[in-house]
């Protein structure tokens, strides 16, 4: 289902086209939001009946890779619980005096939005346990014989926590959290819904093929989607009248380096490395990353969940392999079986 737009905003004039430049594609409401829709679903129950009960809402954790809707959810429960969000960020919280200022100014069921929250130091995770369950805060005053500790009751409110690691994050803090959902890629159809819907906000024309296109080559993802439309959406103004045809799509998309599978630039060196370097692997991600001089967290962050997903690669106990798709994908000859895949005995 394509959504119109929440509010129009007042046309300018033409030298204001900075306005579908900034406009924010974000959905605000649980309506406008495309897919995961089991997650939607608890959401929507839980929001509804903490607004029955007058209740705040209980604290939430979503995970998943980069992009797939984790803020863009924490900013709609807020909008549907009609409270305040304050946003931060696990990095951003150096010490435990940022946060306890942050909570001692949240107002009563307010949203805390803690992005990245697998990087928040130990230090300041510790003062998040009595906060997210007793709603207090233990300041400690003075040092070594001298110290004191003071308990001050802060405002109940709900922390929502996104990461791309829930491995990382220690159990005490995982358990605090009553929700805890993890985000998937979209499908293809899922995309399609997201592109023509931000197509409507641009107020650009797009052929629906064109739409299949662009979604097709977004690895799963709608800020990729998004990001992929808007490129599309320049090639369309300058290089034909502005209409995004099927055409349109595939010349521009081409430009961009982006392949049929959506692979960019970097996702085919790390496949080709594990192929050409280590002869399809298997080989440890360090190793990986060292070759392409890239850093390990990034690989793992934003290349590989695509690239398990797509079955391209897979992971073993002593390293990541290139899978056979992968070698027919970037035509590459000399995939080798597993001696356990060889061993495998035949159904037939
Ligand atoms: N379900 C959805 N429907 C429509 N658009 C979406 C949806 N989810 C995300 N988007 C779009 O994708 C963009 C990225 O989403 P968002 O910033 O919420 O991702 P994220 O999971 O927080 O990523 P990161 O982990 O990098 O912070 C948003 O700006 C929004 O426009
Ligand atoms: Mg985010």
């Amino acid at each position: 289902m394509i959504q119109k737009p929440e509010q129009q905003e007042p046309k300018h004039d033409d030298k204001t086209t900075s306005r579908a430049r900034t406009l924010d594609l974000r959905p605000k409401r649980f309506d406008e939001y495309i897919g995961q829709e089991q997650v939607v679903t608890t959401l929507r129950i839980a929001v509804e009946a903490a607004k029955q009960r007058g209740d705040v809402l209980d604290h939430i954790l979503f995970y998943g890779p980069p992009g797939l809707g984790k803020t863009t959810l924490a900013h709609i429960i807020a909008h549907e619980m009609d409270v305040p969000l304050v946003h931060t960020s696990g990095p951003a919280l150096e010490k435990g005096g940022d946060l306890i200022s942050i909570l001692t100014h949240l107002g009563n069921g307010s949203v805390l939005f803690i992005d990245e929250i697998h990087r928040l130091p130990k230090i300041v995770e510790e003062f998040l346990y009595s906060a997210m369950e007793d709603f207090a805060v233990d300041i400690i005053f003075d040092k070594g014989m001298n110290a004191r500790s003071y308990r001050a009751k802060i405002e109940p409110f709900t922390l929502v926590g996104a990461t791309t690691r829930a491995g990382l994050l220690s159990p005490p803090l995982r358990e605090r959290f009553g929700i805890q959902r993890s985000l998937d890629f979209y499908t293809p159809e899922q995309l399609m819904n997201v592109i023509k819907r931000s197509a409507l906000l641009l107020e650009v024309a797009i052929e629906d093929a064109a739409a299949v296109e662009i979604a097709r080559r977004s690895r799963g993802t709608p800020r990729i989607a998004n990001q992929l439309l808007r490129r599309v959406r320049d090639y369309a103004q300058v290089c034909a009248n502005g209409v995004i045809t099927h055409q349109v799509s595939v010349e521009a998309l081409a430009l961009e380096g982006i392949d049929a599978l959506g692979l960019n630039h970097l996702d085919i060196r790390f496949l080709s490395t594990i192929i050409d370097n280590y002869k399809g692997g298997p080989v440890g991600i360090e190793a990986v990353a060292a070759t392409l001089q890239e850093e390990t967290d990034t690989l793992i962050d934003m290349v590989e969940p695509f690239l398990l997903k797509a079955g391209l690669v897979i992971r073993t106990s002593s390293g990541r392999r290139a899978t056979e798709l992968a070698y027919n994908h970037l035509k590459k000859p000399g995939y080798r079986k597993t001696t356990q895949q060889l061993s495998i005995p035949s159904t037939s």
